[in-house]
């Protein structure tokens, strides 16, 4: 039988201790892209299964393998793996095609993908990503990279590394899938199942394999040659060419990357990865790119995009552990009427406040206010007939007393 009492594989609780974590990186999302203009959407978990067997390509892993997928009322429902599809999808429904491009979206939340679970990977997980839409010159793909590397820094992750490549277009990419099957036919009964089951379907694919015999295999002089190659043609070639002019404008460091395919359909043209070095196998922090059939191929105007997302999980687990947040104040009192009034006054100023709500003893009330407070605003009787609050701050240990109305004022004591 199940074990009610254990959260399901893959997933996690974020707990209180944690989440001034998940804010803080959640706020500086909002912050650092409304800088450039993106606003933020909420689009629903649950879409249609369609949307991403359409949308991210039904020959990825993620479609074939790690979609959570149910029936109700006769349709085919899935959780959503990933945002892009749903922002496109309400990016067409309702009518964004109107509004003066770019269109810039932001969002945050749950992704659900049935991947084998292990240091960061989830079954569960989350990710802050963004998608504009409308740009066909490379300088959406620059803002969108240099606003990923700004965002990063404010979070205080300085140190990470941006691989680029260009996938071309889907005319000049046929002649380089074609060339890849070609060199690699004689091989074909050594690769892994999945290389041989991507070798029809989807061979770009191969090339981002993980598996130590295929590996070997792409390392040989005359496949080499054919990576190698500058397959794409003169127009993507010139799209490449200005992207990079504008990240080293920027000074934005990377480095090309002819292996970085990514592992959703989508793409063409530019592709990006933001990787740590500290995260071991699955070392990706951000990955996107440019969209420009998407919106197209799910019913819309034709529109070029581009986007990223990150995961939230492996942002955090890169960033040093924070204290958890201290309330502003902890009345201590044994007037238990007089402290719940207080305590409400301090609120309404604008204080984070608590207070002993069982009647204990003075001294265990101050002993919890400075495990948990910065301030313990004491009322004892002389205080109350006064209309005073002695305040004393708990880290240095000094105190005052003061008016009662003015105790919010006096708290730099
Ligand atoms: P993705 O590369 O599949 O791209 O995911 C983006 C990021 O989400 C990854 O780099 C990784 O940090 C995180 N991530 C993915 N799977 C997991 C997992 N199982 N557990 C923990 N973290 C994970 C996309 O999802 C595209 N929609 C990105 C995009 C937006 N492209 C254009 N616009």
């Amino acid at each position: 039988m199940a074990n009610i009492l254990k959260v399901l594989k893959g997933t996690k609780d974020i707990l209180p201790q944690n989440i001034d974590m998940w804010h803080f990186i959640e706020q500086k999302a909002d912050e650092v892209f409304s800088k450039y203009g993106f606003k933020e959407i909420r689009t629903p978990i649950i879409e249609v299964t369609e949307l991403f067997s359409r949308g991210v390509g039904d020959t990825t892993d993620i479609v074939n393998k790690e979609m959570y997928t149910f029936e109700k009322s006769d349709r085919s429902i899935t959780l959503r793996p990933e945002n892009t599809a749903g922002v496109v999808r309400s990016y067409i429904e309702n009518g964004m095609s109107r509004l003066s491009a770019p269109v810039k979206l932001w969002y945050k939340g749950p992704m659900f993908r049935y991947e084998r679970p292990q240091a960061g990977r989830q079954r569960q997980f989350h990710q802050v990503g963004i998608e504009m839409f409308g740009i066909k010159q490379p300088t959406a793909d620059a803002e969108v990279i240099l606003m990923a590397v700004n965002y990063l820094k404010s979070i205080g992750l300085n140190d990470l590394d941006v691989e680029i490549n260009s996938l071309g277009c889907p005319k000049c990419r046929e002649e380089f899938k074609n060339k890849l099957k070609e060199v690699l036919k004689p091989y074909f009964n050594e690769l892994c199942e999945d290389c041989q089951n991507r070798y029809e379907k989807n061979p770009l694919r191969l090339l981002d394999c993980k598996v130590e015999s295929c590996k070997k295999i792409f390392a040989k002089p005359e496949i080499q040659e054919v990576i190698n190659s500058d397959f794409i043609c003169d127009e993507c070639a010139e799209h490449y060419t200005e992207l990079k002019l504008y990240l080293d404008k920027m000074g934005v460091k990377y480095t090309e990357n002819k292996l970085l395919v990514r592992g959703l359909d989508y793409y063409n043209r530019t592709v990006f990865e933001i990787k740590s070095n500290n995260l071991g196998s699955q070392n990706a922090v951000a990955g996107g790119g440019r969209y420009d059939s998407l919106v197209g191929q799910l019913g819309g105007e034709p529109t070029p995009a581009v986007g990223f997302a990150m995961g939230m999980e492996r942002l955090i687990s890169l960033l040093p552990e924070k204290e958890p947040k201290k309330l502003d104040g902890y009345v201590v009192s044994n007037f238990p009427v007089d402290a719940f009034v207080l305590a409400e006054e301090l609120r309404n100023q604008g204080l984070n406040v608590e207070l002993d709500l069982t009647n204990k003893k003075f001294t265990k009330q101050l002993e919890k206010a400075s495990k948990v407070a910065k301030y313990a605003f004491i009322l004892g009787e002389d205080e109350i007939l006064k209309h005073q609050v002695s305040i004393k701050n708990l880290e240095k240990g000094n105190q005052i007393t003061v008016d009662r109305h003015c105790c919010v004022k006096m708290l730099e004591i």
